[in-house]
């Protein structure tokens, strides 16, 4: 009787440490982010219309601007924040890569980073952090209404997680990098499984 109880927990134990096993891996593989969405490459025409909406941020020198700053020009969208450990450094990467490789198209393209960080997402920081990776990168924080407003007008998705190996937080998001033509039309959607390569590809194939 004893010893098929203590069969059955240890049991239970293992399947319950597998399964926890089991979630730290998934989390570590897809760190946070989430990838729902992709660029159709049959149809490259126009994804969506109207795509994004009304925002007021801080850019990295500390000047606000809106929407309006952006308006009428090829943008490339990518939410994220700079204490992303590795997946929004790596989509940052991606883009600069892209735009350098696409040559004198891709001067038409302004890209932007937005923090979905606000708190830890200081102005200076951002500036810091921007210059890691393109010289015409835009980073763009606000107070978390802002961020709110700039999220929910590009549909992002993010929500803070208290990491329990970390004596700090992460923020859980989604990562997708938007190609926005200047009539505000979604021309393409990148995953964090597309290469640089395919970036760049696209940019050639699209831009004017
Ligand atoms: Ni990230």
């Amino acid at each position: 009787m004893m010893k098929k109880r203590l069969v059955r927990i240890l049991v239970i134990l293992i399947l319950g440490l597998g399964t926890a096993a089991a979630i730290a891996a998934y989390q570590i593989q897809t760190e946070g982010h989430q990838s729902l969405s992709q660029y159709n490459e049959t149809n490259p025409s126009i994804i969506a219309k109207d795509f994004g909406g009304d925002f007021t941020l801080v850019n990295q020198d500390g000047e606000t601007v809106t929407q309006d700053n952006y308006a009428n020009q090829w943008r490339m969208i990518y939410f994220g924040f700079t204490y992303c450990p590795a997946i929004c450094p790596t989509e940052l990467q991606k883009i600069a890569q892209a735009l350098n490789a696409a040559g004198d198209k891709a001067d038409q393209i302004q890209p932007l980073f937005i923090s979905v960080d606000p708190e830890r997402d200081t102005v200076e920081v951002m500036k810091n952090y921007t210059a890691l990776f393109h010289p015409r990168l835009i980073g763009l924080t606000g107070t978390l209404k802002q961020v709110e407003q700039a999220k929910n007008a590009y549909k992002i998705y993010a929500a803070k997680v208290q990491d329990e190996t970390m004596s700090d937080y992460t923020v859980d998001h989604s990562s997708f990098i938007y190609l926005i033509d200047p009539e505000d039309n979604l021309r393409a959607i990148f995953k964090t499984e597309d290469k640089a390569e395919e970036i760049t590809q696209v940019i050639t194939t699209i831009l004017p």
